[in-house]
């Protein structure tokens, strides 16, 4: 029997797949949900101190390959996200997204989800569409050692950086994260997008900016996954284009401890999870991997 125990340092879950930030894991039932469908850990949507109404529509729309958002991190902001956190941790492993402007809001964002039972936080250093936010400040290396640092003295439980594609300078980013005492890197978030309608002569999204994702950016997911493991010696988390085993076998392969799925909730449903599980403890049956561990980064032999 293969296994598909995994850890992401100090984290251990009985699987490598995870609900990726900003899916169906705004509320305490939601997150419950997608722990029953056969998910190893989840994660919420990015929380910051305040709630935070987002882009007005359009906001989201299918294209070919994949979704396009501007959500433009609507939450309820961190006081009222305890009742959600307090229902959802009972359940299962919940680690908690944060987003800020800077390394205070981050620190004080972390010390509130680790009280609310969090095991890790995963700080969005990523998304393209949030002025001020996201890969706005995650795309300096100086800024995201400094926010990492900060967060490593506030809290206790694991600290993971959300990196973004939208840079020639990851592996630079990935090298800050892990210098500041990051515990692992999840990578990637969307890709910087815009889509035009024809007859009206306009960006469609009411931000004119958006964040591409699914099955088209996967290929630059696994990519930016293989660069990473080249030069950093903590885990990581293959996000970007997963659907199925085969995206996930990619991930690991390419240096990835456990995945995330996002896009792919609205194409094959919560059932994704028990798919890929069963997926690959076929495949790893039928090619002799005993355990995930025995193929994270097989892709660099
Ligand atoms: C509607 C939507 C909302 C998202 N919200 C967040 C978010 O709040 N925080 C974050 O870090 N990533 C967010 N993401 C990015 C996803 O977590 C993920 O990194 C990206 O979609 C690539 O994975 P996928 O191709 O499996 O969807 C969002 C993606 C979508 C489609």
């Amino acid at each position: 029997m293969v296994s598909l125990k995994t850890d992401v340092g100090s984290i251990s879950l009985e699987n490598p797949g995870m609900i990726a930030s900003g899916i169906m894991d705004e509320t305490g039932k939601s997150l419950v949900r997608v722990l029953r469908s056969g998910a190893g850990a989840a994660v919420t949507k990015s929380i910051g101190l305040e709630p935070k109404p987002g882009h007005d529509n359009p906001c989201f729309m299918e294209v070919r390959g994949g979704y396009v958002n501007a959500m433009g991190l609507p939450n309820p902001g961190i006081e009222l996200f305890r009742e959600e956190m307090e229902e959802a941790v009972k359940e299962g492993k919940i680690i908690g997204s944060i987003y800020g402007a800077g390394p205070e809001d981050f620190s004080k964002l972390a010390a509130r989800m680790e009280d609310y039972g969090a095991c890790a936080v995963e700080l969005n250093l990523s998304c393209p569409h949030a002025k001020g936010y996201g890969m706005e400040v995650g795309t300096d290396p100086a800024m995201v050692k400094a926010i990492v640092s900060a967060v490593k003295s506030s809290v206790s439980i694991p600290v993971w950086a959300k990196l973004t594609p939208n840079t020639h300078i990851l592996t630079q980013i990935g090298l800050a994260v892990q210098e500041a005492g990051g515990d692992a890197v999840v990578a990637i978030n969307t890709l910087k997008a815009m889509v035009i309608s024809p007859e009206f002569a306009r960006p469609i999204m009411s931000n004119k900016f958006c964040g591409l994702s699914g099955e088209a950016v996967k290929p630059v997911g696994v990519r930016a996954i293989y660069d990473l493991a080249t030069v950093l010696d903590i885990p990581l988390v293959g996000v970007g284009g997963i659907s199925n085993w085969r995206d996930a076998a990619e991930y690991i392969m390419a240096g990835a401890s456990a995945f995330q799925v996002g896009s792919a909730v609205g194409t094959e449903g919560l059932c994704v999870f028990k798919n890929i599980n069963e997926g690959l403890s076929a495949f790893m049956e039928e090619y002799g991997y005993g355990s995930i561990r025995s193929m994270v980064g097989a892709a660099h032999e």
